[in-house]
């Protein structure tokens, strides 16, 4: 398994692995990228069968504007997205400093200067996102997932939309039901093999739930979310 590196986790802000360097090559119909990684990050020795699915059912990106690929990695979605978009600011965020700085390093690498890698912490707090993108940490735990998924969907733009892919195993029914929930009005896009893509529209404001909602109080750490 890619994700667990000799008892580290790849969403850790800085990752103790010693550096062993690579390369993961993107082919999708459109984009073809060698990408640098490195260990203690996501999937280090190739693209992840999630991202790929999720690469291959999204449609096109808005050609402006901001767009949003939340927990980059070494960057696979938001250089694509930047790829599809190259008018378009495409900022691609993580906890992980590793990461952060192996995205831009290969954004730089192929040219994609409209991309802003950076930690989740370092984002104006004012950009409205047209798009947002991601293969989500569901191994985070539920209560942190909803917290993420709160703070970035609430910062769609009016008319915005986000992707997600995610395992059915690891709960994308019960997260489509928890999003749905929260005023999110989410549909599944994909699904295939064991992945499904769900798109969250942006809530109106009107459909935020009252604080301390029945399903609020449920999450807790998915028990089945043993791997990603
Ligand atoms: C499943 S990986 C996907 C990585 C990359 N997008 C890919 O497709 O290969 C999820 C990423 O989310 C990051 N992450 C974990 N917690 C996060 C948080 N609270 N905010 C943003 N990113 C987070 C992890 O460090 C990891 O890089």
């Amino acid at each position: 398994m890619t994700s667990k590196q000799a008892g580290a986790q790849y969403f850790e802000e800085r990752p103790g692995a010693a550096a062993r360097p690579g390369t993961v090559d993107v082919l999708l119909a459109d984009v073809h990228l060698r990408l640098a990684t490195d260990s203690g990050v996501f999937s280090p020795g190739r693209l992840d069968p999630g991202t790929r699915v999720l690469l291959e059912s999204v449609p096109p990106p808005p050609q402006d504007g901001d767009l949003l690929d939340l927990g980059c990695g070494y960057g696979p979605i938001a250089l694509t997205m930047a790829s599809r978009a190259p008018s378009a600011t495409v900022w691609a965020v993580d906890v992980n400093r590793r990461s952060v700085e192996l995205c831009a390093r290969n954004a730089q690498a192929v040219g994609l200067d409209k991309v802003r890698s950076l930690h989740v912490s370092e984002v104006p707090p004012d950009v409205r996102f047209a798009a947002i993108w991601s293969n989500p940490a569901i191994r985070i735990g539920k209560p942190a997932l909803h917290a993420m998924l709160t703070q970035w969907l609430d910062r769609l733009a009016p008319g915005g939309a986000a992707y997600l892919v995610v395992q059915k195993h690891l709960g994308a029914d019960s997260l489509q039901r928890w999003l749905n929930d929260q005023g999110w009005p989410t549909d599944r896009v994909t699904s295939r093999t064991s992945y499904r893509v769900l798109r969250a529209a942006a809530r109106p404001a009107a459909a935020h739930p009252a604080q301390g909602s029945p399903t609020d109080q449920a999450a807790r750490p998915a028990t089945d979310e043993q791997e990603h």
